[in-house]
């Protein structure tokens, strides 16, 4: 039987990456990905393919395992890669709250049109599933659990504009019958993600540059930290369950972990001397934060296989032999 393709944009990022790697492995799909590399890495997908005893090509017409196409998820001129598509995971994205206070219009220009134009290239290809990469933002402050219940309330700019694209993905399952997912991310962490300067890569980026880490309040703040590899997980159970059309699922793992839990952990795992210091708290933080994975457990069957401490020895493992030398 012939490969259906999975259309990736931002795929050269932490989470696409991640994706790739776990979509080689189980063998069933093809890849193609579209990402303009402003934030993704070229050499470790090159990497993963290769890992993966893969075949890779950047043109179109290439049989390929996996097709990198470097380009914008705003591009009018996407036709071809979408006649070669059979389910997108859209990830590609401004991800960044301080960016999108700093600059609102270039953080809507990229989330917002970019979700309308893919899923405009959606209806006319008949896309089969388009998955869309939410966060806990457009929620703003909640009572936690966090859940699909809740009605959303941004404090950033990034927030609104992720709300926009969830607005989107249902209104084109209620207009044009894509069937859209929408998939709600908490803190992802994992390899693949020395770029980023989300909690944990901060942390250990700081810790191997022998500086001292800051927390900002008590540390008595709390996350729910998940996997990139179980992200990857529920990404594809998104894509292959059917009747999902217009959903939303907030995803995490349901542990609620305060930053002070997070630094014990990573002292244990890095087994070196961590100073921490203590910073005045940071004015509009969310203090506590975790999420009901309920109806992701429900109906995607979505169950974290990866806890925190695992997850870190995994991620500080290659952040020591890979990451750095990557970027
Ligand atoms: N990492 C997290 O903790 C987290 C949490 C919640 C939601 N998300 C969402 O998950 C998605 C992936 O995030 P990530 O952590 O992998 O970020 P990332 O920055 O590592 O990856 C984003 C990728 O998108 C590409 N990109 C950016 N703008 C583009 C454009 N206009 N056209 C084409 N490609 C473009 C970048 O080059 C990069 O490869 C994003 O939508 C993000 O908002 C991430």
């Amino acid at each position: 039987m012939m490969k259906k393709t999975i259309l990736i944009s931002g795929g050269a990022g932490f989470v696409g990456l991640n994706l790739t790697d776990y979509i080689l492995k189980i063998g069933k799909y093809k890849i193609i990905i579209l990402d303009n590399l402003s934030s993704g890495n070229l050499e470790l997908l090159k990497d993963i393919v290769k890992k993966n005893k893969a075949e890779y090509s950047e043109r179109l017409s290439e049989k390929a395992d996996v097709i990198f196409i470097k380009g914008d998820v705003r591009d009018k001129k996407l036709d071809n890669i979408f006649e070669a598509t059979d389910f997108v995971v859209h990830l590609a994205a401004q991800t960044g709250v301080i960016p999108s206070i700093e600059n609102p219009f270039s953080d809507a220009e990229i989330n917002i049109m970019g979700i309308l134009n893919l899923l405009n290239y959606s209806v006319k290809y008949k896309i089969k599933k388009f998955v869309f990469s939410s966060s806990a933002a457009p929620l703003g402050e909640q009572l936690p659990p966090l859940d699909e219940g809740k009605i959303p309330s941004p404090l950033s700019p990034y927030g609104a504009s992720k709300l926009a694209g969830e607005g989107y993905c249902k209104a084109f399952y209620g207009s044009f019958g894509v069937n859209t997912v929408v998939l709600r991310f908490s803190n992802v962490y994992g390899i693949y993600s020395y770029h980023k300067g989300s909690v944990v890569a901060e942390f250990l980026k700081r810790i191997m540059g022998k500086k001292s880490i800051y927390i900002y309040g008590d540390g008595n703040q709390t996350r729910d930290f998940i996997y990139a590899g179980d992200l990857a997980n529920v990404i594809i159970r998104a894509i292959e369950k059917k009747g999902v059309g217009g959903e939303i699922f907030q995803l995490g793992t349901g542990v609620e972990t305060s930053v002070n839990q997070l630094v014990k952990y990573i002292k244990d795992i890095v087994k070196e001397d961590v100073i921490v210091e203590y910073k005045p708290e940071r004015k509009g933080e969310i203090r506590r934060n975790w999420t009901s994975i309920r109806k992701a457990n429900k109906i995607l069957e979505f169950k974290p296989d990866i806890n925190l401490k695992k997850g870190l020895e995994l991620t500080y493992d290659w952040f020591k032999k890979r990451g750095k030398n990557a970027f």
